[in-house]
């Protein structure tokens, strides 16, 4: 932790760093359960504790620590309020689907609150009202539109030109009634009561591959297997596609998230501007102080400046609207966007209909994790859920949103060839520490990262999914894919899929 206002050397998430979380093995050996779910952040957890409730025999793997990937790294709000969405849903799925959001979201936000209810939960649960503000005229009128989309669908909120955060806005839609929390203190107690109902846990324990059949086996990289009746892939991003073309569906976004401490005290609210660059903030409790998470700069995965910049960017936002009295923390965060912009949850294709997924949260996974994990147990245990054929992926729309959907796409493709033509001059001796470049080994794009110690790492920058060129990420040491948001820590081991493969090792001479 940081004790200055320069920004710290290391990411750390908020999250992490204030809840010890316990250990668990690495599956050993090949074993049968009913349930198999793969990814331990809020969408297994909560799939895991409700299917454990029902006497299911569960088990979850995770390919490195529980609650380490984007819930770990998440603002962690519980809202409806996904940003100005709604005229846009009604526009193109129509009145009835738009409100089928909007009380998914609202059902997930009472499911959560209920659970801590049910368990006493101290996890720093609070009613806050949600804003969008801007500074914009062109996102003045579309705040109107958005107000009109509300009162359509019976959302309570208000279009005002102030909020309770004392920054200049033009305009301020908000919506009533939202919430926040500390999602590791709400989810360690999950894990606690899934584990004391026989829930199976396994770390460091990577899935590469599904055999489909009736019973599918799940393939572990150290070649296990996990028979089983329903595979849950609870992941981010599906390791298992069977042929849903998944990676043509989605793209992956990074944002960046500051807490700082402030001489304002926090005035209640979770805020998030309309325009470009984002610009988000809600505080969090740190041991009775506020804590003010400033959150934004989203950019596509593997493109674009260099990461610390962004950081920085945020850094001088949070300066100029409330000065910073101490720099405590930063991360970033990874989260998949589908072509509808709704999440895809439910069986990975048509035919497969015991494999699921749950992917494409666009940034809001506190209540689409928990809508994930509600659906697919229910289907698992034949119940009727109302929110489950919104969510389908099998469901294609034609919308506009899919043509800017394929251009978007299409910059896959140049990606795949721009990395490989790029000619890098780069020379490695004259590498800074902790510091990172790209060079030519026998005519190989390399990736050489030095650490403090002047230790050389070097990769093949040739990603393991589908081949793209990975680009450095200076804020979190780490290499990121271009195409799909596959990421590797500096050693090449994998961070984060599609890719579930490490990046090849280079000798340098
Ligand atoms: Fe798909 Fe890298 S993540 S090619």
């Amino acid at each position: 932790m940081s004790n200055s206002v320069n920004i710290p050397q290391f990411p750390q998430a908020y999250w992490r760093d204030s809840v010890p979380l316990p250990d668990f093995p690495k599956l050993n050996e090949s074993i049968k359960t009913d349930v198999a779910i793969v990814g331990g952040g809020i969408t297994g957890i909560t799939a895991a504790y409700l299917l454990t409730k029902q006497g299911l025999k569960v088990t979850l793997i995770d390919a490195g620590k529980l609650l380490n990937g984007v819930t770990g790294h998440t603002t962690a709000k519980i809202t409806a309020q996904h940003g100005i969405i709604y005229d846009e849903f009604i526009q193109h799925f129509g009145e009835e689907k738009a409100s089928l959001y909007y009380q998914a979201c609202m059902d997930a936000k009472q499911f959560i609150e209920e659970t801590i209810q049910t368990h006493q939960i101290d996890c720093d649960y609070r009613q806050e009202d949600a804003y969008i503000f801007t500074n914009s005229d062109e996102y003045v009128s579309q705040l109107e539109t958005e107000k009109k989309a509300y009162d359509q669908l019976n959302i309570s909120g208000e279009l005002s030109n102030s909020m309770p955060l004392d920054i200049p806005v033009k305009s301020v839609l908000k919506m009533d009634n939202q919430a926040q929390f500390h999602p590791l203190k709400y989810l360690n107690v999950l894990v606690d009561e899934a584990v004391k109902n026989g829930l199976e846990i396994y770390e460091q324990t990577t899935a590469v591959d599904i055999e489909y059949t009736k019973h599918p086996n799940i393939l572990t990289r150290d070649e296990h297997r996990i028979n089983c009746n329903y595979v849950i892939q609870a992941s981010h991003y599906p390791f298992y596609d069977g042929q849903g073309f998944y990676p043509t569906r989605m793209y992956p976004e990074r944002s960046y998230i500051i807490a700082v401490k402030t001489p304002e005290q926090f005035p209640g609210g979770m805020y998030i501007n309309a325009e470009s660059p984002t610009r988000s903030v809600r505080s969090a409790n740190m041991n009775g102080d506020d804590l003010w998470l400033i959150v934004g700069e989203n950019h596509k995965t593997g493109q674009g400046q260099s990461t610390m910049k962004h950081y920085e960017a945020l850094q001088e936002y949070a300066e100029k609207q409330f000065g910073i009295s101490e720099f405590v923390y930063r991360w970033s965060a990874q989260d998949l966007t589908t072509m509808d912009k709704l999440p895809y949850i439910g069986p990975v294709t048509k035919n497969e209909d015991n494999v699921f997924v749950a992917t494409g949260y666009r940034k809001w996974g506190m209540t689409n994790g928990t809508i994930a994990a509600k659906i697919i147990s229910n289907r698992i245990l034949d119940k009727d859920n109302l929110y489950g054929e919104l969510f389908t992926p099998s469901r294609f729309q034609a919308d506009p949103a899919v043509r800017k959907f394929t251009r978007m796409n299409a910059d896959v493709a140049k990606h795949m060839i721009k990395g490989k033509l790029e000619y890098t001059n780069d020379n490695v001796k004259d590498l800074k520490p902790d510091d990172a470049t790209v060079t030519r080994v026998n005519g190989k794009r390399t990736g050489v990262y030095k650490d403090n110690d002047h230790q050389l790492y070097a990769v093949d920058t040739t990603c393991k999914h589908l081949g793209c060129e990975v680009n450095w990420n200076s804020g979190d040491r780490t290499w990121d894919c271009p195409c799909h948001g596959s990421r590797y820590a500096y050693t090449g081991e994998v961070i984060e899929g599609p890719a579930n493969e490490p990046l090849n090792k280079v000798e340098l001479d």
